[in-house]
C-alpha cells in the first residue's frame, strides 16, 4: 500500500464547497462554491472581512459541520455521507483545532488538557504523557505541567492548546484566529510555534486570521470576500 504521507495529493480538497445557513424565513451564506487544493507541508493564511466564512470553511474541515453542497475530503479522507462514528474518529486524528478562546478544561491540569485528546482516541496512557512532556518541552513550558489551565497567562494557554492539538500526531492544525486574545509578543510566539510545528514536523496549517503576525511564515495567502475566494486557489 503506498504511504499516504509521501504521495503528492493534496491534504484539502474541496470542490463547489457551500454551506448556506438557514435562517428566519431566508438563508445566510457561510461558503459559496468554494474551490481549494492545499498541499501537505503548506502554511496557508487567509484573511477575509468579518462575516466572509473564515469561520464557517475551517468547520467544515475539520467536520464540526456539514456542508450544504459539494465535495470535501481531507487527509484522504472523503467527508461527504459518512456516519458520525466516522467523523469523530477524524477529528481526533486527523486533524488539530485551535480556537481564539483557547477552550482549555479549566478544572485539569496543563498535562491532563494536553493528554486528554489521547486518551479520547483509545491510547495508551503512559505514552501519550510521554509525547505531552516532549511537546511541552518544545514548547518552553516544561516548569507548568502540574499547573490548573486556568492559572496560565492567555500566552501560555495558546501553546498549551496547540499542544493539545498536535498530540495525535495530525497532518494538519486549523486555527481559527489563534492570536485574537493575545498582545502582539504572544501572538508572535504562537505563530512561530506553529510554523516550527509546520517546517519540523511537517504539519500543514491553515490559520484564519485579521492579524499580520503570519505573513512572514505563510507559503500561501488566501483571501475569502462573501464566501468565495478572491486570489488564485492553487499555487501562488
Ligand atoms: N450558525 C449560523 N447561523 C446563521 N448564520 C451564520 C452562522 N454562522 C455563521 N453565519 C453567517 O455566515 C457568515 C460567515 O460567518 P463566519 O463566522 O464564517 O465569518 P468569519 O469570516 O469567520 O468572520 P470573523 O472574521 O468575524 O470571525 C456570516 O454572515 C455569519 O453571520
Ligand atoms: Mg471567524
Amino acid at each position: 500500500m503506498p504511504d499516504p504521507e509521501a504521495t503528492a495529493e493534496p491534504i484539502v480538497c474541496a470542490r463547489n464547497l457551500t454551506r448556506i445557513y438557514p435562517l428566519g424565513a431566508g438563508t445566510v451564506t457561510g461558503v459559496a462554491g468554494l474551490n481549494l487544493d492545499i498541499a501537505r507541508g503548506e502554511f496557508v493564511v487567509l484573511k477575509g472581512p468579518s462575516g466572509s466564512g473564515k469561520s464557517t470553511l475551517l468547520a467544515l474541515l475539520a467536520a464540526l459541520d456539514t456542508p450544504s453542497a459539494g465535495e470535501l475530503t481531507v487527509a484522504g479522507r472523503r467527508l461527504s455521507g459518512r456516519p458520525p462514528g466516522d467523523l469523530t474518529r477524524f477529528r481526533r486524528e486527523a486533524v488539530g483545532m485551535v480556537f481564539q478562546s483557547f477552550n482549555l478544561l479549566p478544572t485539569l491540569n496543563v498535562i491532563e488538557n494536553i493528554c486528554l485528546p489521547a486518551l479520547l482516541a483509545g491510547r495508551d496512557e503512559r505514552e501519550a504523557r510521554r509525547r505531552a512532556e516532549e511537546l511541552l518541552e518544545r514548547l518552553g513550558l516544561s516548569g507548568r505541567a502540574r499547573h490548573p489551565a486556568d492559572r496560565l497567562s492567555g500566552g501560555e494557554m495558546q501553546r498549551v492548546a496547540i499542544a493539545r492539538a498536535v498530540i495525535n500526531h495530525p497532518a494538519l492544525v486549523l486555527a481559527d484566529e489563534p492570536t485574537g486574545n493575545l498582545d502582539s509578543r504572544n501572538g508572535s510566539a504562537v505563530i512561530e510555534l506553529l510554523a516550527r510545528l509546520n517546517r519540523e514536523d511537517r504539519i500543514t496549517v491553515l490559520l484564519a486570521t485579521h492579524s499580520d503576525l503570519a505573513d512572514g511564515v505563510a507559503t500561501r495567502r488566501l483571501t475569502l470576500r462573501d464566501g468565495a475566494l478572491v486570489s488564485p486557489p492553487c499555487g501562488d
